[in-house]
Parts: C-alpha cells; sequence; structure tokens
C-alpha cells in the first residue's frame, strides 16, 4: 500500500475516506469520539503540509436522506481536535461541494454530508464515485473501519484519484492484524470469545494456523461442551455447529495448539442482570440454569497460559460483560492484558467491537499495544480475507 509520507501535497485538494461511524444518543450528542480522534493524525499532517481536505464518511445505515444520520454533530468536536473550524456542506456532490471545495485555503478541512446518503455509495456506482472524485487531486484512505465494504467512498473512487494512498490509521491497523498476526513474537496467543461460534468459525481456523494457544469463552463454549458430551442446562448452543466444534477440537490437536476451554462457569437462573448465580464445573452445568461467564478457576488457568506468551489477539467477551454480575471474566482478561503490555511489554491486539467496548468500560483501553477500530473490517482481516478498501490502494 502506498503511503502518506511519499505524495507531494503542498496547495492540493486530498479527498480523505475515513470512518467516522460514531454512536449518537438521541440529542444528537456523540457517546464514544474513538473512531474521530483515530482519524485525526492523518487529516492533521495533511493541514500541516499545506493540503485542502475534503473529508468524508458515512454513519450508520440510512436509507436515503435521513437527518438522524447527518453528520453535522461531528463538526465541533472535529474543529476542536483539528485545531480548525471545519467547514460542513449540506451534501457530498454537487454544486455547493463543487464551490466550497474550490474556495477552501490551504490548511482548510470541508466535511462531507453522509455519503451514504446516496443509495449509489453501496452500490459502489462509477458515476457516483466520479462526482466524488471530481473536487479532489488525490485519495487517502484512512476508514479502516469500513475497508471490508467496496463502496463507492472506500473502492470507486481509486479508479479516479490517484495517487490513492493509506492514510496513518489504515496503516497501523495492517501493520498490527496483518503484520503483528502474521509474524508474531512467539509465543502467540488467541483469546476468542462472543455469544456464537457461527460468527467466529473463520477467525479460530485462521487463528488455529498461527497460534501457540487458543483461549474459548463467551456464550460459544456451550457448543463445545455439548459436543463434547457436557451438561450444559439451558446454556446457549448452536445445535448445527456441533460437528464443527468437535473438529475445530481436533484441527487444534493435530496442529499442536493448546485449546483452552474453561474448567468452570458462573451459571445464572435467568437472562438477566439480577440473575441469580453460582460457580459450578464445566462438565456439569445443571439443569435450568445457563452459562454467562467464566469462572474463577479458568481466569486463573487463562492467566498462568497469557504469562508465558509474547503476543496477544483478543476478539469477543468471556461472557455477558454488559450486566455487572457476570463481567469479572472479561475484566479478568482486560487487566491481565494491560498488565503484561505495560510490564513485560508483550505486544497485546484488541480487534473487533464487543472487545473494544469492554478494555473501554474498564478504563484501560490506553494500555493496549493496538485497539482496532473496526468490527467487521478486523473480523474480515484476521480470517485472511482481503479488504476491497485495502486492495484498491495496492492496485493504485
Ligand atoms: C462499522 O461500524 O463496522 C463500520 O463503520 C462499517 O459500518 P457498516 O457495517 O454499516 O458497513
Amino acid at each position: 500500500v502506498g503511503t502518506l509520507g511519499e505524495a507531494d501535497l503542498k496547495g492540493k485538494k486530498v479527498f480523505v475516506r475515513a470512518d467516522l461511524n460514531v454512536p449518537l444518543d438521541d440529542a444528537q450528542k456523540i457517546t464514544d469520539d474513538t473512531r474521530i480522534r483515530a482519524s485525526v493524525p492523518t487529516i492533521k499532517f495533511l493541514l500541516e503540509k499545506g493540503a485542502k481536505v475534503v473529508l468524508a464518511s458515512h454513519l450508520g445505515r440510512p436509507k436515503g436522506v435521513t437527518p438522524k444520520y447527518s453528520l453535522k454533530p461531528l463538526v465541533p468536536r472535529l474543529s476542536e481536535l483539528l485545531g480548525v473550524d471545519v467547514v460542513m456542506a449540506n451534501d457530498c456532490i454537487g454544486e455547493e461541494v463543487e464551490k466550497l471545495a474550490a474556495a477552501l485555503p490551504e490548511g482548510g478541512v470541508l466535511l462531507l454530508e453522509n455519503v451514504r446518503f446516496y443509495k449509489e455509495e453501496e452500490k459502489n456506482d462509477p458515476e457516483f464515485a466520479k462526482k466524488l472524485a471530481s473536487v479532489a487531486d488525490l485519495y487517502v484512505n484512512d476508514a479502516f473501519g469500513t475497508a471490508h465494504r467496496a463502496h463507492a467512498s472506500t473502492e470507486g473512487v481509486t479508479k479516479f484519484l490517484k495517487p490513492a494512498v493509506a492514510g496513518f490509521l489504515m496503516q497501523k491497523e495492517l501493520d498490527y492484524l496483518v503484520g503483528a498476526v502474521a509474524n508474531p513474537k512467539k509465543p502467540f496467543a488467541a483469546i476468542v470469545g462472543g455469544s456464537k461460534v457461527s460468527t467466529k468459525i473463520g477467525v479460530i481456523e485462521s487463528l488455529l494456523a498461527k497460534v501457540d494457544i487458543l483461549i474459548l469463552g463467551g456464550g460459544m463454549i456451550y457448543t463445545f461442551y455439548k459436543a463434547q458430551g457436557y451438561a450444559v442446562g439451558k446454556s446457549l448452543v448452536e445445535e448445527d455447529k456441533l460437528e464443527l466444534a468437535t473438529s475445530l477440537i481436533e484441527k487444534a490437536k493435530a496442529k499442536g495448539v493448546s485449546l483452552l476451554l474453561p474448567t468452570d462457569i458462573v451459571v445464572a437462573d435467568k437472562f438477566a442482570p439480577d440473575a441469580e448465580s453460582k460457580i459450578v464445573p464445566a462438565t456439569a452445568i445443571p439443569d435450568d440454569w445457563m452459562g454467562l461467564d467464566v469462572g474463577p478457576d479458568a481466569i486463573k488457568t487463562f492467566n498462568d497460559a497469557l504469562d508465558t506468551t509474547q503476543t496477544i489477539i483478543w476478539n469477543g467477551p468471556m461472557g455477558v460483560f454488559e450486566f455487572e454480575k457476570f463481567a469479572a471474566g472479561t475484566d479478568a482478561i482486560a487487566k491481565k492484558l494491560a498488565e503484561l503490555t505495560t510490564s513485560k511489554g508483550v505486544t497485546t491486539i484488541i480487534g473487533g467491537g464487543d472487545s473494544v467496548a469492554a478494555v473501554e468500560k474498564a478504563g484501560l483501553a490506553d494500555k493496549m499495544s493496538h485497539i482496532s477500530t473496526g468490527g467487521g473490517a478486523s473480523l474480515e482481516l484476521l480470517e485472511g480475507k482481503p479488504l476491497p478498501g485495502v486492495l484498491a490502494l495496492d492496485e493504485a
């Protein structure tokens, strides 16, 4: 992928595709500005080099023009972080955008309205991509979180804007999620959780070829237990994935990967924050109870295993961490990774939505080596799938 430092930028209009898809509350207030902050280094660099930045993003999944998905609420925070008054357009293409872009001074930023207000964006319509591209001289893609989508602003525009290069965030995400995973300092451990094994099959299979230790947690483990003939009570089980679970266990064995399933479980009498709970062996979950977190013995085993590693990748929580009573397993992993990063220099990579939220909830976000800004994108990358938004840059 071409990089930013190589491009000649002074006076150039640069179309920057960022992923500014941040959560907003009912009052249109930003509830988590991580993605905006993560996009700042690239934009600042461009401004310092005397470029004029035309900034584009999607927000949410609108069907047509939908005021609640406008990017306008982002302007104050963006302006504050960049130290310039960001100009906002009412559209992402058309006359007004052309005028505003033409009037941009060196070091100025024009934020376009949500590109998904046009269905042509997701259709990757070439005419639409051409219109987006028409106001700029070159293209920088820093939208790692959207790189798994072949859309007009992530893929189509690269046909019309050269050079098309990666921004710093995109580069950093690829360095960690591709580089560190392909050439990890060993021993290398993966921790995979989340509610369903069906959404993590690709990731588990791909990581089995690379890791020394694989720790499994979250709702998916009950499918593994049932496959091994354990009683699982009312725990979540994907009946059609039992054979697959068995085959993953066998694959791990064949590859010499140490596969760790929790030895004890925190069970609940119902799926609720105020449920009754108790700790039971993983092999004997009582009828009428469901597993919602990993137990203290499991945490100890996981911690001991993680103590031996140099690189750790984590995707998916260990339990229902949204309920305080069932957050201990997930919190313990977050604390362990933070401790290993800061005290032993272990490389820790947090990929994907829920584990990122857990790390943030624990206040440990700045302690990890890398926290990915991409949910779907980081999963697809870890599965070994090529990302269209990145491939387009390679080709350019
Ligand atoms: C995300 O939030 O994962 C990205 O912004 C992509 O959004 P999408 O899943 O709506 O394409």
